[in-house]
């Protein structure tokens, strides 16, 4: 039911916190947000700050008592308390099994295995001295992907594991996630939508460009340039995979499409995705406010991409650590089509992301042009430039 009195708590205070206590506040919805510090970038949108930690169970607890609908903007939560809290009538989206699943990537694979959802070949191993083993024995083959089970994030938790000297350097610690190296031809995201009476909506395709250092996305494009039936297979399989995990709210299920042309899902994000960002400035419904409609049983709004779009993250400069400071903006703004998006973090180091940028434009060309003058032009730099490792 639509009630602008009922209480949205959110457990996490960055960016995608943020830009959803926007879309929030047009419908006077109260959002609640539980994260470390009000210096975060949702600290200063949200319509109430609750300072703690979205990964403690007694924060959850007493945080989500005041709420009516629960959602997260990272999957690190305590899932005990958020099960307590549903137990006790609240409305908590995503479900907390699910984000169980998802947060440990091995859980999330063998997800996939059972269900026959395509995914890379894979095999759960308990520490980097069991990988190794199975690599001398030839059970696995170099390169490899080799990911930590959890906490892993924006790259980092991945490692590609090429020759005999990444096997001794580069193994990650820990419960590990190994896969077969895909020979990648496309990088895509898919998001899909579904609301409680099971209605699903899925956004076109796009594909998404690593930075090679970071391993972060930089740039994206939507819609991504792929055949109609790869599009549609791919928005399919969104569709499958949402309901597959029976979730409410927004999934983003990125995926690879392999040289000899087979759809593959890599892993998902059960929350607004930084492949939606572009969906603020160019679609029929920003993937924010579709999440908000998903999680609140509403109507689900329509997918549409109104015109080419490209998405680059703004991420800070190799070398810059301090107070943050945007050069170029200006040079930026007075292209038609470019919009600027700022999470209002302080402080800038080596590929933090601390913005993004929409460029739109009739064609995806001409959009890929402007959107390389912005990637030359607008900077993220320290105020005081002071020289940084990285
Ligand atoms: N099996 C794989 N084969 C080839 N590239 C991969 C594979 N797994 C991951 N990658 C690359 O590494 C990136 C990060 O891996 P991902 O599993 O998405 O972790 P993260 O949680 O950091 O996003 C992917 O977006 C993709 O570019
Ligand atoms: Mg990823």
């Amino acid at each position: 039911m639509f009630s602008t009195t009922k209480k949205i708590g959110i457990l996490g205070g960055g960016q995608l916190g943020k830009m959803l206590c926007l879309a929030a506040a047009e419908w006077d919805f109260q959002t609640h947000t539980l994260d470390a510090t009000p210096e975060y970038p949702a600290g200063r949108v949200s319509a109430a700050f609750t300072a703690g930690d979205f990964s403690n169970y007694d924060d959850v607890l007493a945080f989500g008592s005041d709420m009516d609908v629960l959602t997260i903007e990272i999957e690190h939560v305590n899932t005990d308390a958020l099960r307590v809290l549903q137990n006790q009538g609240k409305t908590v989206h995503p479900h907390p099994d699910a984000l169980d699943t998802i947060k440990d990537k091995g859980l999330q694979k063998s997800f996939y295995l059972d269900r026959d959802i395509p995914t890379a070949r894979f095999e759960l191993f308990d520490d980097a001295k069991a990988l190794r083993k199975a690599v001398r024995s030839g059970k696995w083959a170099l390169p490899l992907v080799q990911k930590t089970r959890t906490a892993g994030y924006d790259g980092k938790g991945v490692a590609i594991l090429r020759d005999a000297g990444d096997m001794e350097n580069k193994c990650l610690a820990g419960p590990c996630l190994v896969e077969e190296l895909v020979p990648v031809r496309t990088e895509l995201a898919v998001i899909a939508a579904r609301n409680e009476a099971g209605d699903v909506r899925v956004y076109p395709a796009v594909e998404m460009d690593f930075h090679p250092e970071a391993n972060l996305v930089e740039f994206l494009l939507c819609p991504a340039r792929i055949s109609a039936l790869e599009a549609a297979e791919a928005e399919a399989l969104a569709e499958r995979v949402i309901r597959s995990f029976d979730i409410c709210g927004l999934l983003a299920v990125e995926m690879f499409i392999t040289a000899d042309g087979q759809l593959l899902v890599n892993e998902v994000a059960p929350r607004p995705h930084n492949s939606g960002h572009h969906t603020i400035d160019s679609a029929a419904t920003s993937q924010f406010q579709q999440h908000l409609r998903a999680i609140c049983n509403l109507p689900l709004g329509a997918t549409d991409q109104l015109m080419p779009a490209v998405m680059l993250n703004l991420l800070g400069e190799a070398g810059h650590q301090g107070p943050v400071e945007y050069e170029g903006v200006e040079d930026c703004l007075a292209i038609e089509g470019v919009y600027v998006h700022l999470y209002g973090k302080a402080e800038t180091k080596p590929f933090r992301k601390m913005g993004h940028v929409t460029i739109t434009a009739d064609t995806a060309e001409k959009a890929i042009e402007k959107a390389t003058f912005v990637k030359q032009t607008l900077k993220v730099k320290a105020a005081s430039a002071s020289l940084v490792a990285g």
